[in-house]
């Protein structure tokens, strides 16, 4: 039998400060040497830390391509790194450049498929509490929903928007910036990667319904069929699935808590292997 082509390859909230989890980053690996990967967000929460899963991962994938999940971009007292907000990012963004991964501030990558090139696009996005809970009308009531059922997201401690006023001002700005890049391609197929999910559907099945308001922002809610998404990949959910909307594949690709892990591999089907296949798309010949 011959051997697989080269695949893209999905994974994300490796959350590697778990140490349970870091054993997993050390069993992913290609099937295949031309095998790419996409590590949605949530690595790590230090630079030291996103810098040894990162370094491990070039050195086994062809190409490795990362997006900032919320996690990376928390400034904590145990990182050396105090930079914040865009600086923070940015400081990221270099570390990535210097081990040779690919970021949302790179020209975007071509997946070479057999059936057509497909253009791979990091994005950062962020959300703007639009993902609102029933009986919010406003961005303040929507926060003081989640308050008063005690469903607060540590990003409003630590995820700090400087120089920005607020996260959802930071948001905004990623989103428009990003916008003219995509409506760039002229609607050539495109893999659209990003931590957040870009459609407010897969967050109805939250726990917490309170929590969506970290989850994204409605102003991406059309970008899958705007843009000719071949495929979406997300991860922050912790809820690895694969959905469709508007025939569109959306991958949910996180490892999550350990906690969450072991509860998922134990039910009936366990949840999927780590790496997720986007492209050739699953079933494709
Ligand atoms: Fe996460
Ligand atoms: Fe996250």
């Amino acid at each position: 039998m011959d051997a697989p082509g080269p695949a893209l390859l999905a994974v994300s909230d490796l959350h590697v400060g778990y140490p349970d989890n870091r054993p997993i980053v050390s069993s992913l690996a290609p099937a295949s040497d031309g095998d790419w990967l996409i590590v949605a967000g949530d690595v790590a929460e230090t630079t030291a830390d996103l810098e040894w899963a990162l370094r491990q991962l070039t050195g086994r994938f062809a190409t490795v391509i990362w997006v900032p999940g919320n996690h990376e971009l928390w400034t904590t007292r145990r990182d050396p790194v105090q930079l914040r907000g865009v600086a923070r990012y940015e400081h990221l963004v270099s570390l990535c450049r210097s081990l040779g991964v690919l970021t949302p501030e790179d020209p975007y990558p071509v997946w070479p498929s057999p059936a057509g090139p497909v253009t791979v696009a990091p994005l950062f996005l962020l959300y703007d509490y639009s993902f609102r809970p029933d009986g919010a009308a406003t961005r303040e009531e929507a926060l003081e929903i989640a308050r008063n059922a005690g469903v607060i997201c540590t990003d409003e401690y630590r995820l700090h928007p400087d120089p920005y006023a607020s996260r959802h001002e930071w948001c905004h700005a990623r989103v428009e910036a990003t916008r003219a890049r995509l409506a760039a391609l002229n609607g050539a197929p495109v893999v659209l990667v990003n931590h957040w999910p870009l459609v407010r559907e897969p967050t109805r099945v939250l726990r917490y319904p309170q929590f969506a308001q970290w989850c994204g922002t409605d102003l991406t809610a059309d970008w899958h069929t705007a843009f000719s998404a071949a495929a979406v990949v997300y991860g922050h959910l912790h809820i690895p699935r694969t959905t469709h909307y508007d025939g569109v594949r959306f991958e949910e690709v996180s490892v999550g808590y350990p906690r969450e892990w072991r509860r998922q591999q134990q039910r009936r089907p366990p949840r999927p292997p780590w790496l997720r296949q986007i492209l050739p798309a699953p079933g494709a010949p």
